[in-house]
């Protein structure tokens, strides 16, 4: 039954990704495509007094400039522009009307016959603003924060348990900490980017940089007044997303608005620098207050939160209810707030609040077990929690003590020497650090359809994407398992808003949904195909019943009694069906009873010049429990990536913005930082062992994003352990550890 599943098998398309026969949504061509380039505000808030494109339009090769002034109409009520994964709020509108929201708005469009003029255009669209007050920094709008109604979201804090501020007031050993992480952008390597084709009878088929095809359609749509079939939108290949395309883009609105309005097809691809008017994951402030008596058992934990969201929009996440979770105790708190500043609305990235929120938990518990003088490791087996501490259920399957048994061996933890400042190299010191990481498991309905035909090929679709995580791979084992076909014989078709349903590609949740689905619509064929085989003469399958044959080398087998088969071919030929197409929806029925949940232990290494100060990561081992593995080596790739990106949330990244002018000051990847190759050394990824019959049929949880959480702890507190100093606002550059 499982050839294919929980092998290492290679990318189905890595070989058209590394030849470039994977195209990207701005590499698609068609006759007479024009190309756009996107004219930014230069200010943080106030209005447009003055537009100017007479000298952007008297360029040879220029077709035409749009603005708020003359641009096509577009929806009037906020529900239009309501994505399906927008928070609470009126979302922003490209080219609406004079109000300026940010810095790096999008307030002119030139289209024009080559990318180089429309850009060069651009640079001579003379805008003029009457400026108003504004305020991007959070510090500064810290104590205007405001607190969500509890029950107005499904991201409010959780309830609180016991009495913690008694609790934490009567403790033995007691730490409070603030810690700080900045804005950080998203800098997938592909930027965001759309072509869209107008096709002759003014329908749009659109090449879009997206995690949610049909998420753009629907948007496109609703925003455009255009019915369904005439917009498709398809994202074959995307170059990285991570949370960064959930939402629509503006580039496809304003690409999608430039076609109908010139009756042609427009390419709009943003430069690095305009990236940085989009996606970012909000500067957050983190409050940790842990409780816990002299033997190390927690008594409370309280956790605060200011998080920054816009002027239009209310974004945020969980981020408090991590801290509560992951650890017994009886007594917990929690408070978020929201600051609103004059930025764009912040997005999801990797592990959206876990990320950030799990990195001051985990150096907070580092701070408590040095002050209980435990080891780190021992302190979080004291508190381990078998049940969900909010709720008090069980977990569908937990194998967090073994992520931190095989982390630390492999690590080699047992020979820390606890003390700060007492492991050295050379010139460098030593400092060896761990932390916890926790995600959740989740699951949406999604469609898929299946097309087997007589010669024993599949076709397999849905309109889920591939953000580089390695779905269409996922997707063709499983399909090739479950249908008995060998791999090559299966076709997967995804990132098409034509395709079955399928929600954005996010919170981990697709590979089990996805892998379910083909599941059950493969157990949908087989019993047609079981139909087709009791109608042969003798068919050595007469009495059988469905969940007893089983798909396998081309056969339906019996699981009973092997010898008892008949092959696919066959069955349909004396059925006289060259093709069976079944396409299912598959839900997932909320099981209330149970968490459902990914963890990690992230074990790190690092090496600190005791003259300069500088760090290096030298060795990460990350233990991995989230459920059964698809795919050893995309999964490895998958967690791979998310220690890199730990590294450079602890390290390096920062998005810098001047408060005088309210502008991002390193908008480009020569200023703001992400870890290179040089940055990257030893890092090593276990899977623990993890069956799960509760969570899903086949026992996936998902992993795109338990890679990152608890990176960036675990490497503070090797710091710490390294320096004796413990800096808590990230990133943890040299500087800070000078003073
Ligand atoms: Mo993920 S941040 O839900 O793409």
């Amino acid at each position: 039954m499982t050839t294919y599943i929980g092998t290492a098998t290679s990318r189905v398309d890595g070989r058209a990704k590394v030849t470039g026969a994977a195209k990207y949504a701005g590499e698609f061509n068609t006759a007479g495509l024009a190309h756009a380039s996107v004219v930014t505000s230069t200010i943080a808030k106030g209005r447009i007094a003055r537009i100017d494109a007479s000298e952007a339009l008297s360029v040879a090769g220029v077709i035409d400039v749009f603005t708020h002034q003359n641009r096509p109409p577009m929806a009037s009520t906020d529900s239009a522009y309501k994505d399906d994964v927008a928070p609470e709020g009126a979302p922003f509108r490209p080219l609406y009307n004079d109000r300026i929201w940010f810095s790096g708005q999008p307030v002119a469009l030139v289209v024009a016959e080559e990318p180089e003029i429309a850009r060069f255009a651009a640079s001579l669209v003379r805008v003029e603003y009457d400026e108003e007050a504004y305020v991007t920094d959070v510090h500064r709008q810290r104590e205007a924060a405001f607190a969500l109604e509890p029950d107005e979201n499904p991201f409010a804090p959780p309830k609180p348990r016991g009495a913690a501020e008694q609790a934490f007031a009567a403790a033995a050993v007691r730490h409070r900490g603030e810690y700080y992480v900045p804005i950080e952008h998203h800098n997938p390597m592909e930027l965001f980017a759309s072509t869209v084709i107008f096709e002759p009878d003014g329908k749009l088929t659109v090449y879009d940089k997206t995690q949610g095809v049909q998420n753009v359609q629907r948007y496109l749509c609703s925003v455009l007044g255009m019915q369904p079939d005439e917009v498709r939108v398809l994202s074959p290949f995307v170059g990285g997303a991570f949370g960064s395309g959930l939402r629509p883009q503006y580039q496809a609105l304003l690409a999608a608005l430039a076609a109908r309005a010139v009756n042609r097809s427009v390419r709009l691809v943003l430069t690095r620098q305009q990236m940085y008017g989009l996606a970012y994951r909000p500067a957050m402030i983190h409050e940790i207050t842990l409780g816990a008596n002299a033997g190390g058992t927690l008594d409370a934990v309280m956790h605060e939160a200011v998080t920054v969201t816009s002027q239009y929009e209310d974004f945020h996440r969980q981020e408090t209810g991590w801290s509560g979770l992951l650890y017994k105790c009886a007594n917990a708190k929690y408070a978020l707030r929201l600051a609103r500043l004059d930025l764009p609305t912040p997005c999801d990235m990797r592990a959206p609040s876990a990320a950030p929120a799990v990195y001051a938990l985990e150096c907070a518990i580092d701070e408590l077990a040095v002050a209980l003088k435990l080891d780190p490791l021992e302190l979080r087996l004291k508190c381990y929690s078998d049940r969900d501490q909010h709720t008090d259920r069980p977990y569908s399957s937990k194998s967090l003590r073994e992520c931190y048994r095989q982390g630390a061996e492999t690590f080699g933890w047992d020979k820390r020497n606890p003390e700060p400042c007492s492991m050295r190299e050379g010139a460098e010191l030593v400092g060896w650090g761990m932390a916890t990481g926790v995600w959740e498991a989740l699951q949406v309905p999604i469609a898929v359809r299946v097309v087997l035909t007589a010669n024993g090929h599949a076709e397999v679709s849905c309109a889920t994407s591939d953000i580089g995580t390695g779905t269409y791979t996922i997707m063709a084992q499983v399909a090739a398992d479950m249908l008995g076909l060998p791999l090559d014989n299966v076709t997967i078709k995804l990132g098409d808003s034509t395709l079955p349903q399928s929600p954005v590609e996010g919170g981990s949740w697709i590979a089990a949904s996805v892998s379910n689905g083909i599941t059950t619509t493969a157990g949908v064929v087989r019993e047609e195909l079981l139909r087709l085989a009791k109608r042969m003469p003798n068919s050595p399958l007469a009495n059988a019943k469905v969940d007893e044959v089983a798909l396998a080398d081309g056969r339906l087998v019996s699981k009973r009694d092997a010898l008892r088969t008949v092959s696919i071919a066959d069955a349909m030929r004396h059925g006289g069906v060259d093709r069976i197409e079944q396409e299912t929806t598959t839900t997932f029925a909320q099981d209330s009873s149970h968490a459902q949940n990914t963890h990690s232990a992230v074990f790190a290494e690092v090496k600190v010049d005791e003259q300069l100060g500088v760090i290096r990561v030298t060795r990460v081992v990350s233990a991995v429990a989230a459920g059964r593995i698809l795919n050893t080596k995309t999964a490895s790739s998958q967690i791979m990536g998310g220690v890199v990106w730990g590294i450079g949330m602890a390290l390096h990244e920062e998005t810098l913005v001047d408060h005088n002018f309210g502008r991002i000051m390193n908008a480009n990847i020569a200023e703001y930082h992400v870890p290179v190759n040089a940055d990257v050394h030893d890092i090593k990824v276990i899977f623990v062992d993890e069956p799960d019959e509760i969570v899903n049929p086949l026992g996936v949880k998902g992993l795109g994003e338990i890679g990152i959480v608890g990176v960036a702890a675990a490497i503070a507190n090797a710091v710490y352990h390294a320096t004796g100093k413990r800096v808590r606002d990230l990133p943890i550059t040299l500087d800070k550890l000078q003073r």
